[in-house]
Protein backbone atom coordinates (compact mmCIF):
# COMPACT_ATOMS: atom_id res chain seq x y z
CA UNK A 1 0.00 0.00 0.00
CA UNK A 2 2.50 2.41 1.25
CA UNK A 3 4.00 2.54 -2.74
CA UNK A 4 0.86 2.36 -4.12
CA UNK A 5 -0.80 5.45 -6.16
CA UNK A 6 -3.57 6.64 -3.73
CA UNK A 7 -6.38 8.30 -5.21
CA UNK A 8 -9.16 10.01 -2.68
CA UNK A 9 -12.76 10.25 -4.17
CA UNK A 10 -15.96 10.59 -2.04
CA UNK A 11 -16.99 7.83 0.29
CA UNK A 12 -20.94 8.43 -0.91
CA UNK A 13 -22.88 11.26 -2.71
CA UNK A 14 -23.15 12.47 -6.01
CA UNK A 15 -19.38 12.60 -6.71
CA UNK A 16 -18.81 8.89 -5.60
CA UNK A 17 -20.37 6.89 -8.56
CA UNK A 18 -19.14 9.33 -11.68
CA UNK A 19 -15.80 9.38 -9.60
CA UNK A 20 -15.07 5.50 -9.85
CA UNK A 21 -16.45 5.75 -13.53
CA UNK A 22 -13.76 8.24 -14.36
CA UNK A 23 -11.33 6.04 -12.81
CA UNK A 24 -12.40 3.01 -14.61
CA UNK A 25 -12.04 5.05 -17.61
CA UNK A 26 -8.51 5.78 -16.98
CA UNK A 27 -8.12 2.04 -17.25
CA UNK A 28 -7.94 0.79 -13.36
CA UNK A 29 -10.12 -2.28 -12.94
CA UNK A 30 -11.64 -2.49 -9.36
CA UNK A 31 -14.72 -3.81 -7.37
CA UNK A 32 -16.28 -1.08 -4.85
CA UNK A 33 -17.71 -3.34 -2.29
CA UNK A 34 -19.77 -0.58 0.05
CA UNK A 35 -18.48 -0.78 3.01
CA UNK A 36 -14.84 -1.15 2.07
CA UNK A 37 -12.93 2.40 2.64
CA UNK A 38 -9.97 1.23 0.25
CA UNK A 39 -10.33 -0.69 -2.56
CA UNK A 40 -6.73 -2.11 -4.06
CA UNK A 41 -6.78 -2.04 -8.20
CA UNK A 42 -6.74 -5.64 -9.90
CA UNK A 43 -4.88 -4.72 -12.63
CA UNK A 44 -2.49 -1.76 -11.43
CA UNK A 45 -1.03 -0.47 -7.68
CA UNK A 46 -3.13 1.90 -7.02
CA UNK A 47 -5.75 1.52 -3.71
CA UNK A 48 -8.52 3.96 -4.06
CA UNK A 49 -9.21 5.73 -0.74
CA UNK A 50 -12.79 6.66 0.50
CA UNK A 51 -13.27 9.49 2.68
CA UNK A 52 -15.67 12.06 3.61
CA UNK A 53 -15.23 14.90 0.61
CA UNK A 54 -14.22 17.52 3.04
CA UNK A 55 -11.28 15.62 3.84
CA UNK A 56 -10.06 15.14 0.29
CA UNK A 57 -8.49 18.83 -0.47
CA UNK A 58 -6.17 18.82 2.69
CA UNK A 59 -5.30 14.85 2.03
CA UNK A 60 -4.09 16.29 -1.26
CA UNK A 61 -2.39 19.44 0.25
CA UNK A 62 -0.36 17.17 2.71
CA UNK A 63 0.74 14.45 0.20
CA UNK A 64 -1.20 11.64 2.00
CA UNK A 65 -2.55 10.73 -0.91
CA UNK A 66 -1.48 11.90 -4.41
CA UNK A 67 -4.68 12.74 -6.57
CA UNK A 68 -8.50 13.27 -5.34
CA UNK A 69 -11.68 13.81 -6.87
CA UNK A 70 -13.56 16.55 -5.19
CA UNK A 71 -15.87 19.51 -6.26
CA UNK A 72 -14.71 22.58 -7.00
CA UNK A 73 -16.95 23.98 -4.22
CA UNK A 74 -15.24 21.89 -1.77
CA UNK A 75 -11.87 22.86 -2.70
CA UNK A 76 -12.36 26.70 -2.64
CA UNK A 77 -14.39 26.62 0.83
CA UNK A 78 -11.31 23.97 2.11
CA UNK A 79 -8.82 27.23 1.06
CA UNK A 80 -6.17 24.42 0.41
CA UNK A 81 -4.24 24.89 -2.57
CA UNK A 82 -3.54 22.29 -5.26
CA UNK A 83 -2.94 21.62 -8.51
CA UNK A 84 -5.84 20.76 -10.85
CA UNK A 85 -4.97 18.39 -13.03
CA UNK A 86 -8.20 18.50 -14.65
CA UNK A 87 -11.93 19.42 -14.97
CA UNK A 88 -13.94 16.31 -15.52
CA UNK A 89 -17.35 17.75 -16.28
CA UNK A 90 -19.39 15.90 -14.38
CA UNK A 91 -21.15 17.48 -11.07
CA UNK A 92 -21.54 20.23 -12.48
CA UNK A 93 -23.32 23.00 -10.43
CA UNK A 94 -23.48 26.34 -9.36
CA UNK A 95 -23.23 28.60 -5.80
CA UNK A 96 -26.07 31.08 -5.06
CA UNK A 97 -27.14 33.88 -3.26
CA UNK A 98 -31.10 32.81 -3.14
CA UNK A 99 -34.04 34.71 -0.93
CA UNK A 100 -37.59 33.98 -0.98
CA UNK A 101 -39.97 34.97 -3.83
CA UNK A 102 -42.04 37.63 -1.42
CA UNK A 103 -39.05 38.78 0.16
CA UNK A 104 -37.37 42.59 0.00
CA UNK A 105 -33.95 40.96 -0.89
CA UNK A 106 -33.66 41.10 -4.77
CA UNK A 107 -30.03 42.02 -5.49
CA UNK A 108 -26.69 41.82 -3.55
CA UNK A 109 -26.92 45.16 -2.07
CA UNK A 110 -29.84 44.25 0.18
CA UNK A 111 -27.84 41.63 1.74
CA UNK A 112 -26.53 44.48 4.13
CA UNK A 113 -27.35 43.69 7.58
CA UNK A 114 -29.16 40.63 6.24
CA UNK A 115 -28.62 36.83 7.92
CA UNK A 116 -27.50 34.10 5.46
CA UNK A 117 -27.56 30.69 5.58
CA UNK A 118 -24.77 28.52 4.39
CA UNK A 119 -22.31 25.42 4.73
CA UNK A 120 -19.72 27.19 3.04
CA UNK A 121 -18.74 30.42 5.41
CA UNK A 122 -15.53 31.11 3.58
CA UNK A 123 -16.90 31.04 0.27
CA UNK A 124 -19.30 33.46 1.10
CA UNK A 125 -17.30 35.48 3.63
CA UNK A 126 -14.88 36.25 0.90
CA UNK A 127 -17.72 37.02 -1.20
CA UNK A 128 -19.30 39.68 0.52
CA UNK A 129 -15.81 41.15 1.66
CA UNK A 130 -15.21 41.70 -2.24
CA UNK A 131 -18.33 43.40 -2.69
CA UNK A 132 -18.28 45.43 0.71
CA UNK A 133 -21.26 44.02 2.47
CA UNK A 134 -21.77 43.49 5.92
CA UNK A 135 -24.05 40.52 6.53
CA UNK A 136 -24.56 37.66 9.30
CA UNK A 137 -22.91 34.47 8.00
CA UNK A 138 -25.20 31.57 9.93
CA UNK A 139 -23.60 28.20 9.66
CA UNK A 140 -25.60 25.27 8.78
CA UNK A 141 -24.16 21.90 8.01
CA UNK A 142 -27.19 20.74 5.43
CA UNK A 143 -30.86 21.66 4.33
CA UNK A 144 -29.95 25.27 4.07
CA UNK A 145 -33.09 26.13 2.17
CA UNK A 146 -34.63 25.18 5.42
CA UNK A 147 -33.36 28.21 7.20
CA UNK A 148 -35.64 31.05 5.58
CA UNK A 149 -38.87 28.97 6.14
CA UNK A 150 -37.92 28.56 9.43
CA UNK A 151 -36.93 32.76 9.92
CA UNK A 152 -33.54 31.18 11.01
CA UNK A 153 -32.21 33.33 7.82
CA UNK A 154 -32.90 35.75 5.11
CA UNK A 155 -31.20 34.71 2.46
CA UNK A 156 -29.27 31.51 1.83
CA UNK A 157 -25.94 30.60 -0.47
CA UNK A 158 -25.77 27.11 -1.59
CA UNK A 159 -25.31 24.61 -4.55
CA UNK A 160 -28.12 24.35 -7.10
CA UNK A 161 -27.96 21.76 -9.40
CA UNK A 162 -31.69 21.36 -11.00
CA UNK A 163 -33.13 24.26 -9.06
CA UNK A 164 -35.85 21.43 -7.47
CA UNK A 165 -34.56 21.96 -3.85
CA UNK A 166 -34.95 26.33 -4.34
CA UNK A 167 -37.84 26.20 -6.02
CA UNK A 168 -39.70 23.81 -3.24
CA UNK A 169 -38.69 26.04 -0.50
CA UNK A 170 -39.70 29.64 -3.00
CA UNK A 171 -36.14 30.72 -3.18
CA UNK A 172 -35.02 32.58 -5.91
CA UNK A 173 -31.35 32.87 -6.90
CA UNK A 174 -30.22 36.72 -6.96
CA UNK A 175 -26.23 35.72 -7.51
CA UNK A 176 -24.35 32.86 -9.26
CA UNK A 177 -20.85 33.38 -6.93
CA UNK A 178 -19.34 30.27 -8.58
CA UNK A 179 -19.44 27.27 -11.31
CA UNK A 180 -18.61 24.51 -9.69
CA UNK A 181 -17.60 20.74 -11.36
CA UNK A 182 -16.05 17.83 -10.57
CA UNK A 183 -11.98 18.49 -10.79
CA UNK A 184 -9.14 15.98 -10.55
CA UNK A 185 -6.53 17.58 -8.06
CA UNK A 186 -3.01 16.62 -7.48
CA UNK A 187 -0.89 16.58 -4.56
CA UNK A 188 2.70 18.34 -4.26
CA UNK A 189 4.83 15.72 -3.47
CA UNK A 190 3.69 13.27 -6.30
CA UNK A 191 6.14 11.18 -8.12
CA UNK A 192 6.46 10.91 -12.05
CA UNK A 193 7.32 7.22 -11.53
CA UNK A 194 3.47 6.89 -10.40
CA UNK A 195 2.43 9.76 -12.64
CA UNK A 196 3.19 7.38 -15.44
CA UNK A 197 0.09 4.98 -14.60
CA UNK A 198 -1.95 7.87 -16.21
CA UNK A 199 -0.69 7.63 -19.54
CA UNK A 200 -4.27 9.19 -20.80
CA UNK A 201 -3.83 12.53 -18.58
C1 LIG B 1 -27.45 19.84 -2.14
C2 LIG B 1 -27.65 21.31 -1.82
C3 LIG B 1 -29.10 21.52 -2.11
C4 LIG B 1 -29.39 20.52 -3.23
C5 LIG B 1 -29.47 21.21 -4.56
O1 LIG B 1 -27.78 19.10 -1.04
O2 LIG B 1 -27.29 21.60 -0.49
O3 LIG B 1 -29.89 21.25 -0.98
O4 LIG B 1 -28.32 19.58 -3.24
O5 LIG B 1 -29.75 20.33 -5.60
P1 LIG B 1 -30.97 20.57 -6.59
O6 LIG B 1 -30.82 21.96 -7.20
O7 LIG B 1 -30.83 19.50 -7.63
O8 LIG B 1 -32.26 20.45 -5.82
P2 LIG B 1 -27.38 17.57 -0.91
O9 LIG B 1 -28.42 16.72 -1.54
O10 LIG B 1 -26.01 17.36 -1.46
O11 LIG B 1 -27.44 17.34 0.65
P3 LIG B 1 -27.02 18.29 1.88
O12 LIG B 1 -28.23 19.11 2.23
O13 LIG B 1 -26.65 17.32 2.94
O14 LIG B 1 -25.86 19.15 1.42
Amino acid sequence: MQNNLKIAIQKKGRLNEPSKKFLASLGLNFTDVNKKLSILCKNKPVNIIKIRDNDIPKYVSQSIVDYGIVGLDVLEESGEKVKIVEKLNFCKCKMVIASEVNSSIKSVKDLQGKRIATSYPKILADYLKKTGIKAKIVMVEGSVELAPYLEAADAVFDITETGRTLKEFNLIPIKTVLKSQAVFIQSPKFSLQKNNLFKKI
